[in-house]
């Protein structure tokens, strides 16, 4: 049964009205009635302990928050996707990266075909490249073995890749080098390739639709590079592979299609790093591990798919983010990876969340009267601390921060990880309790600045803490976000899988690029752009 709109559902009424009494109560009061709930609001799974009682809640707002899930058809949604329904309306396609980290013995029937056998199939293809490349059988034309390995693609064909490479750095074949080049700006290649040589490297051009202009336009200059360093066309098949779902634009573009690894249009390109778009990564850290990733996105994949909502993860914070956006009316997210290897973490949740969520209608294509998406960001801890964290603690704005934390540090030095760690406890502490006039008073200092030093505290977050950093967990980690992503644009009732706002820009783009070398069209834009072009023709000596 379709869910009545969303702010007629009695939750979400009822969530209107509970949030005028519990949402200015204090963090300090919550966590003084009840010296338990530090233990009570925590879930666990894969690996991943949540703690979530930092957010401001009480059991009511929970109790409401689930009802919300429930009168949203959050689960009878997922289900939907497991089943390979084409949830994602606005493209009439399935959802179903989950298939791509399900067991070989497993079975999934899409549009009557078990997709199973043909993910594993390229799953074996690309640990046979994986395999030939790192143990330097794969040879370049001039009969070296491949050093480096630059993959090119742009948005989910490269975040997720270059994200996962540095996460996962520490697993990684030391030997090879691996690049990223995503950006159309010619800064991006020329710098990736300018110290390597050309016959020991292999691309690897990722593309689903393989249209993409800026990973087009990257990949050309790749083959010029390589052709004007090795002389020989055929030198081609042995240094490019393509990962696309588009075998004739990738033949057109002149790679054999025996080096091609496909996937499918159920496979949306920011849910793509477990399709061959990992093939950079089986690359990094070898087939074993790869299978070890994929191992931990299906275990949590499991556990949304099973756990009852009350203990389910992903089902938790995603509510939780619903809490905060919709009842609390928090414009962003912080996420702070307090481990140096999850530096990327921050731009591809940006991705996954922004371009999934950040959308204006339903899936009837009503205009929404309700805030979706908000915006993500993040950094590394402890850098965050020493930049941005000031406005967090004390700025006008309320921004709720996912804190991740591990145990155990990949690389044991002196006292490092302690000192990291605490800082992750320590933020928490300090955003939800805060210091009042009175505390600040107890210590020395002039009352002049005491205002100053207040810290208001009831400043919600997540923390996430897991034993160490591997393939597995990192798996499990992102495939938390995944269904977080999801919870939160079931209840949204929106397309969470197409993305349809990147178009105009592309579109008005490739209508401009002819007038910037040009020295005399027609401009037929708003006068400001029309003078900006008119600038940039200039500057570049093409006339006025
Ligand atoms: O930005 C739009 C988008 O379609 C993303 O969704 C996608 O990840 C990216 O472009 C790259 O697309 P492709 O893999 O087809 O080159």
């Amino acid at each position: 049964m379709t869910p009545a709109p969303l702010q007629d559902r009695p939750a979400w009424r009822a969530l209107e009205a509970h949030v005028e009494t519990i949402g200015q109560r204090h963090l300090r009061q919550l966590f003084e009635q009840d010296p338990e709930r530090g233990r009570r609001l925590r879930a666990q799974a894969a690996g991943i302990y949540l703690d979530y009682s930092k957010n401001r809640i009480t059991d009511e707002t929970l109790k409401l928050l689930l009802q919300l899930a429930r009168e949203s058809n959050v689960a009878e949604r997922r289900d939907a996707m497991f089943r390979g329904e084409h949830i994602n309306v606005s493209e009439d396609r399935a959802v179903l990266h989950v298939a791509l980290r399900m067991p070989r013995e497993s079975s999934l029937v899409v549009d009557g075909v078990d997709v199973i056998g043909e993910v594993h199939a390229v799953l074996d293809r690309m640990a046979d490249v994986a395999t030939r490349v790192r143990s330097g059988q794969w040879r370049g034309f001039t009969g070296r073995s491949i050093k480096n390995v630059v993959n090119i693609g742009i948005g989910g064909s490269d975040l997720g890749p270059v994200m996962a490479y540095e996460a996962l750095r520490f697993y990684s074949q030391r030997d090879l080098t691996f690049r990223f080049v995503s950006n159309v700006d010619s800064d991006d290649f020329v710098e990736a390739v300018r110290d390597l040589d050309a016959d020991e490297t292999l691309f690897i051009i990722s593309s689903k639709t393989f249209t993409t202009v800026e990973t087009l336009t990257n990949a050309h200059s790749a083959r010029a590079w390589l052709l004007e360093r090795l002389g020989d066309d055929a030198a081609v098949a042995k240094h490019f592979v393509a990962v696309s779902t588009n075998a004739e634009q990738v033949a057109a573009f002149g790679i054999d299609t025996a080096n091609m690894f496909g996937f499918w249009d159920w496979v949306g390109g920011r849910y793509s790093m477990t399709s061959a778009i990992g093939l950079s990564t089986m690359l990094a850290i070898g087939p074993d591990a790869y299978a070890e990733l994929l191992s931990g996105f299906h275990e949590m994949d499991e556990h949304f798919r099973l756990a009852p909502l009350e203990e389910n993860l992903p089902v938790l914070m995603g509510l939780l983010g619903v809490w905060n956006r919709n009842f609390l009316g928090c414009t962003t997210v912080g996420v702070m990876p307090y481990d140096q290897y999850l530096k990327r973490l921050p731009a591809y949740l940006q991705q996954l969340t922004m371009e999934s969520n950040g959308k204006h209608v339903t899936l009837e294509g009503v205009t929404v009267d309700y805030q979706t998406g908000p915006v993500y960001w993040g950094e590394p801890g402890t850098n965050g601390q020493h930049s941005f964290y000031q406005l967090i603690h004390q700025g006008t704005s309320i921004i709720p921060v996912d804190i991740i934390g591990f145990a155990r540090s990949l690389n044991p030095l002196g006292d490092h990880h302690d000192i990291l760690s605490a800082n992750v406890f320590a933020q928490a502490e300090a955003l939800a309790f805060g210091k009042t006039a009175d505390e600040v008073r107890r210590d020395a200092g002039p009352e002049r600045v005491i205002a100053h030093r207040v810290m208001e505290g009831n400043r919600p977050t997540n923390v996430l803490l897991a034993e160490v950093l591997t393939p597995k967990l990192l798996g499990s980690l992102i495939a938390l976000y995944e269904h977080v992503v999801f919870t939160q644009g079931a209840i949204w009732g929106i397309d969470s899988f197409d993305q349809w706002g990147v178009e105009l820009g592309k579109a008005l783009a490739s209508a401009i690029v002819p007038e910037l070398t040009d020295v005399a069209p027609v401009l037929g834009h708003d006068s400001s752009t029309n003078a900006l072009i008119e600038h940039y023709r200039k500057l570049n000596g093409r006339g006025s």
